[in-house]
């Protein structure tokens, strides 16, 4: 049996994670797989998620199982956090997922039972695992023009013309905040344009939301998501709690689905509840249970706040530090972009040949894509990447 399967393509960024650990060099910089780094090179444990480990492991007295939704403290916890009451609770169905893959992934299953017909679009470019999950599940997909390769800026009356073409009822996948790969993001106002033509082409939007506090702070990182749930009648929702929480293996993230009223909400619940009890029955806890506990806990979710703020404003400043010495090795200001994306990642927009002359020649590991993270870097690598930019004439 297992003689038939084929060879599967490997993921882009996870090859690079493996080429990473093999190169012998000392000096090699890692700005590849999505994980926040101090300036030290170590993915911390925050603060707030140890003492509230501990708080768990001194007061939980089972590990019995949870409901298939999850814990309703986590569950809510999260659509306060995300949503802010930006749509009634009753309109709300959400389901705990084995981190925002498992979210994702759920709520595409979501969207094929209820619309095996509808195409989901994509912005050129996206996260790889978005197209390599709808593409699994046979699901139709197209994709809308998003990333301006010359500004390095969000290409939008691009945008708007692809979405100006798609049909009532397709699904319209979007980066809440953040945009991965490229830190090009929507301001507020093309973010009204994009939920008013979405509205009058009775399109569903589904929110990929994966790096809130990453950008420009907790609260403005949900602006936009809460925006699209206020405005319509029913959208979906993934948020992962890896990245802002930093609990990455813990695989904590949530689907929501907002639907037009409490009855439509209730059977959406249902087929959430039924999609992962097929899928992995019960979703993990622990993580789920270290947010609920810092949510819940003043003392703890200030901390947490006070954190992810220096998280955020360390890779702000990374960013200026690298765009300043851009600025002054290439002798112009096209590289200041990198000081104007949100999140952990910017795109250069360069071709896969660059990226790998820098990666021969200087160490430095970024996606083919020319995607790089930002928090890969330090005071001490912002220059060795600027040589290495400027070397390769990006
Ligand atoms: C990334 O984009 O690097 C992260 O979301 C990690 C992943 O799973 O790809």
């Amino acid at each position: 049996m297992l003689e038939h399967l084929k060879e599967q393509p490997a993921d882009k960024i996870l090859m690079l994670m493996q080429s990473y650990r093999e190169d012998p060099r000392e000096n090699k910089v890692d700005l590849g797989v999505g994980v926040y780094k101090d300036a030290s090179g170590n993915t911390p444990v925050m603060r707030a998620v140890k003492a509230a480990e501990k708080r768990i492991w001194e007061d939980q007295t089972t590990k019995a199982y949870t409901g298939l939704a999850g814990d309703p403290a986590y569950t809510s916890g999260m659509i306060d956090l995300v949503l802010s009451g930006a749509a009634p609770k009753e309109r709300i169905a959400a389901v705990a997922t084995p981190g925002g893959t498992g979210a994702i992934r759920q709520g595409l299953e979501l969207i094929r039972r209820a619309a095996p017909d509808a195409t989901v679009w994509v912005s050129a470019p996206t996260w790889p695992n978005h197209p390599s999950i709808i593409k699994f599940l046979g699901m139709k997909m197209g994709e809308y023009r998003y990333f301006d390769d010359s500004t390095r800026g969000v290409d939008f009356s691009a945008m708007m013309s692809d979405l100006s073409g798609i049909s009532t009822g397709d699904v319209v996948l979007l980066h809440g905040c953040c945009h991965n790969p490229t830190g090009a993001n929507l301001s507020d106002a093309q973010w009204d344009e994009v939920i008013a033509l979405l509205k009058e082409k009775g399109a569903v939007p589904m929110v990929d939301i994966a790096y809130q506090g990453f950008g420009d702070g907790l609260d403005a990182d949900g602006a936009a998501t809460r925006k699209v749930a206020a405005a319509m009648d029913e959208c979906l929702i993934a948020a992962s709690c890896s990245k802002n929480f930093g609990i990455y293996r813990e695989r904590t993230g949530i689907l929501m689905a907002i639907a037009r009223d409490d009855k439509e909400a209730k059977i959406a619940q249902a087929n959430m509840n039924f999609l992962n009890r097929q899928n992995f029955s019960f979703p993990p806890d622990h993580g789920a249970r270290i947010v609920s506990t810092i949510l819940g806990d003043p003392t703890l979710r200030a901390d947490w706040e006070a954190e992810l703020e220096e998280v955020r404003l360390s890779m702000l400043g990374l960013r200026q530090q690298l765009a300043d010495e851009l600025r002054q090795l290439s002798n112009s200001d096209r590289f200041d972009f990198i000081a104007h994306h949100r999140g952990m990642f910017s795109q250069i927009g360069t071709t896969p040949e660059k990226v790998e002359t820098m990666r021969q020649n200087n160490g430095i590991y970024m996606v083919s894509d020319s995607r790089m993270n930002i928090a890969g870097l330090n005071a001490e690598t912002v220059p060795l990447l600027a040589r290495a930019i400027v070397d390769a004439r990006v």
